[in-house]
């Protein structure tokens, strides 16, 4: 049964395992009989006829966006903007001529992107969701929608549906590359298998990672994660992650932007964690991370096999930059679950919080 927690200890643990079948779901899923994936025509062609793409989401769904703006500006030259939804509602920013929204909820049920939704349907603006919940408010609300496949999400905090927003998007953007003609840059079917081996080996080295996740944030009150670029979106979602299950004030900061004031948090101890995934700004991010470690952090590094340095401590498969994001994110998922776990709470359950937020 998809509802039971079987024999582990928590929700979010099982679902942060699911992770790597969720993926080969995914691909599954979206692929025609030949083999190749596809995606709903007049998806793809409401993509292509739109001269700027609008994501909204909130909280974790929001932080898939990010990372989906990537995929969508650079495989298919689309300018992207990415919303907060709560903020979209009131505070709508100018639109292009031809917009394109796209709403991320795992939900599908949260009222601050609902209200941005109903506004927009109300201009006669279409909007497709994408969701992990067939039948939900935003899909039913929304003139397209694609499903995420990953089976129920039951832990508050969200793993494997922010792994398949990603994943689908990058589908997507796929799909519409391919209409737009351009050629493939990598084959996104097979990259999304190697990358489901890839999260496998990340969850094969639970116990390290325990062991890391000990050492960073016993007794300790602030954190913080850093990366530039396609790094710095996921150091939000790590961020994000760490934060609300186990408490610990943690942020997500761009590396560059650290030393702008924020560095003057760093004191003796503090962990900083630094996603080095990215060729073209991994020696900046050591470079901002080093400084953390001379004021006294406690440092540590996830990086890929293409990029480690002996002394890193997390060392992922190397697959496509594009999609790091959905490898490195698991280390950082499992650092959070273990921080809580060590503390004794209750991790699919934080204190203040619900898994689908039906108010604005
Ligand atoms: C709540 C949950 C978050 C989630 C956010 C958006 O705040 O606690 O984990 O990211 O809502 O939810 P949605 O269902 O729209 O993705």
């Amino acid at each position: 049964n998809e509802l039971d927690k079987g024999t582990y200890p928590f929700y979010m643990l099982k679902e942060i395992d699911e992770q790597p079948a969720a993926m080969r779901r995914i691909v599954q899923t979206y692929q025609n009989d030949a083999g190749e994936l596809t995606i709903d025509e007049d998806i793809v062609n409401a993509m292509l006829a739109s001269d700027r793409i609008y994501i909204i989401g909130a909280g974790t769904s929001m932080h898939a966006g990010l990372v989906g703006s990537q995929l969508i500006e650079q495989l298919n030259g689309i300018p992207v903007e990415v919303h907060v939804a709560s903020e979209f509602a009131y505070n709508m920013p100018i639109l292009t001529e031809k917009p394109f929204f796209i709403f991320l909820s795992q939900s599908g049920e949260t009222a601050d992107s609902r209200q941005v939704l109903v506004q927009l349907n109300q201009l006669g603006y279409d909007a497709l969701t994408i969701t992990n919940v067939k039948g939900s408010t935003l899909s039913r609300e929304a003139k397209y929608t694609l499903l995420l496949h990953v089976g129920p999400e039951i832990a508050v905090a969200s793993t494997k549906a922010y792994t398949g927003q990603i994943a689908v998007m990058a589908i997507l953007a796929d799909a519409v590359r391919q209409a737009q003609g351009k050629a493939a840059p990598f084959d996104m079917g097979q990259e999304l298998s190697l990358i489901a081996n890839a999260m496998e080996t990340m969850i094969d080295e639970k116990d390290h990672i325990h062991e890391i996740a000990t050492d960073l944030f016993t007794d300790k009150r602030h954190a913080f994660y850093i990366g530039r670029g396609m790094d710095y979106y996921v150091s939000s979602e790590a961020a994000l992650k760490l934060k609300e299950i186990s408490y610990i004030q943690t942020e997500g900061f761009a590396g560059g932007e650290l030393k702008h004031g924020t560095i003057s948090l760093v004191e003796d101890g503090t962990p900083v964690i630094a996603f080095i995934t990215q060729q073209n700004t991994a020696a900046h991010t050591r470079g901002n991370l080093e400084e953390t470690r001379s004021r006294g952090a406690q440092t540590a590094v996830i990086t890929t096999e293409a990029l480690a340095r002996e002394t890193d401590q997390i060392v992922l498969p190397t697959v496509n930059e594009l999609l790091t994001p959905l490898v490195s994110v698991v280390p950082a998922q499992l650092l959070a679950y273990y921080a809580s776990l060590d503390r004794g709470l209750d991790v699919d359950k934080p204190r203040n919080l619900a898994k689908a937020v039906t108010v604005e």
